[in-house]
């Protein structure tokens, strides 16, 4: 019965004007945007009954003026100069499907202050601005973590002193930051990772040497990070890799000796090897000759953080070679050696020694062997 009526009255063009007419609206809520630095934003408006005389606009409720109108339709009305690839800062895209219009703004090139409530409404000529249809969107520009205050690549202490590692990071969301250490040893704390700015290292030794990493990660790539190298001055630690080696008594064989060694500041080794000489006695400092090859091995990963590899290759052992062979680590905190004992084997050792696939195993021997068989044949 009201139905009726109501299509009654609204013959009456005042009474339609008024009250008939559908009214516009905004039907779906926006869906918040998250979207990284630099990239573009789309945020839509969906709206029904749109008819001549209304208007969808967007403002960005946050800008720096407090709030800026940057579309009417499809129009730009912020200054919109062309920011990337022939983009241009704003856009309006404009699409009807089954009589609902999504009135689309894109924002590209996004910086942080593109965060910020967007406010879509429905002008409506004639009405108050208050009644008319809105909705708010949030965008939130994520920005990547960056590192903007850190410790000295090399942090050098004295033993038992203390200091901290400092790692400061801006970005959107504020990043977490932690630290571990770069050779999988636990930190001072005892464990593996450690969440804050600064690590506290206190009393350390030289266990706690090593490279210590610093993060900054807020899940928006890519995460910033930076190694600090920490140093602790501390006297000389020399181990010998074997401290007995043997080889034949031939004249053609050599062998290779080995210390590891550790200190800092870095120690300068030397090597040295009991003296037999008839009416001699003490030692006898080695030099890199024909009878030695001294060197020092780049740090490989299976050797700790700070440890360094030497090694003397002593050439054509024969009997005199037979003896104690020293390493000595001296720095300007102290000095210390290790032995290595050099003894006399029946057979060759080692990766030098001739094998049945060496050319000193020669053709006429096996050829030798073969008649051998043979023969041994005919004649049994
Ligand atoms: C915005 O609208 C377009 C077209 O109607 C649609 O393809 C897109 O998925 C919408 N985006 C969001 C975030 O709702
Ligand atoms: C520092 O460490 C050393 C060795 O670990 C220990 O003997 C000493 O008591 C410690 N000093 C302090 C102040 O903790
Ligand atoms: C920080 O770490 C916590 C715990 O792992 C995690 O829940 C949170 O999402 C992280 N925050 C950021 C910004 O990545």
């Amino acid at each position: 019965m009201g139905q009726l009526i109501l299509r009654f009255l609204c013959l009456i063009p005042l009474f339609y004007l008024v009250h008939c007419q559908l009214r516009p609206d905004i039907v779906d809520e926006i869906i918040p945007e998250v979207t990284s630095q630099g990239s573009s934003a789309r945020i839509n408006c969906t709206v029904v009954n749109k008819q001549s005389g209304h208007i969808v606009t967007w403002n960005f409720l946050d800008s720096k003026t407090g709030g800026d109108i940057i579309s009417r339709d499809q129009n730009i009305f912020l200054n919109n100069p062309i920011c990337k690839d022939g983009l241009r800062k704003y856009e309006v895209l404009k699409r009807e499907v089954n009589q609902r219009t999504t009135y689309t703004l894109i924002i590209n090139c996004l910086l942080p202050v593109d965060t910020g409530r967007y406010k879509c409404y429905i002008e409506i000529s004639g009405a108050p601005s208050y009644s008319y249809p809105s909705k708010i969107g949030y965008l939130t520009v994520q920005v990547p973590p960056t590192i903007t205050s850190k410790n000295d690549a090399v942090l050098e202490l004295d033993e038992y002193n203390s200091a901290s590692l400092q790692c400061e990071a801006t970005g959107i969301p504020s990043p977490n930051i932690t630290w571990t250490r770069a050779d999988g040893f636990p930190l001072p704390t005892g464990f593996a990772l450690f969440r804050g700015q600064n690590l506290k290292l206190s009393n350390v030794t030289k266990d706690d040497r090593g490279a210590y990493r610093c993060v900054a990660d807020n899940n928006v790539r890519p995460p910033d990070e930076f190694l600090v190298s920490v140093q602790v001055f501390v006297a000389p630690e020399c181990e010998a890799v074997q401290d007995t080696v043997g080889q034949a008594n031939t004249g053609q064989y050599y062998v290779r000796l080995e210390c590891k060694v550790s200190g800092y500041p870095e120690p300068e080794l030397t090597w040295y090897r009991e003296n037999t000489a008839i009416g001699q006695v003490g030692r006898e400092q080695l030099n890199d000759n024909d009878k030695y090859d001294i060197s020092k091995q780049i740090a490989t990963s299976t050797l700790r953080f700070g440890w360094s590899w030497y090694t003397l290759r002593v050439k054509n052992i024969q009997a005199n070679d037979y003896t104690r062979y020293f390493c000595k680590a001296t720095n300007r905190l102290g000095s210390t050696e290790a032995s290595i004992d050099l003894f006399e084997t029946s057979e060759c050792q080692g990766g030098n020694c001739p094998t049945i696939g060496d050319a000193s195993f020669t053709q006429a021997s096996l050829i030798t062997l073969l008649l051998m068989s043979v023969i041994s044949r005919f004649f049994l």
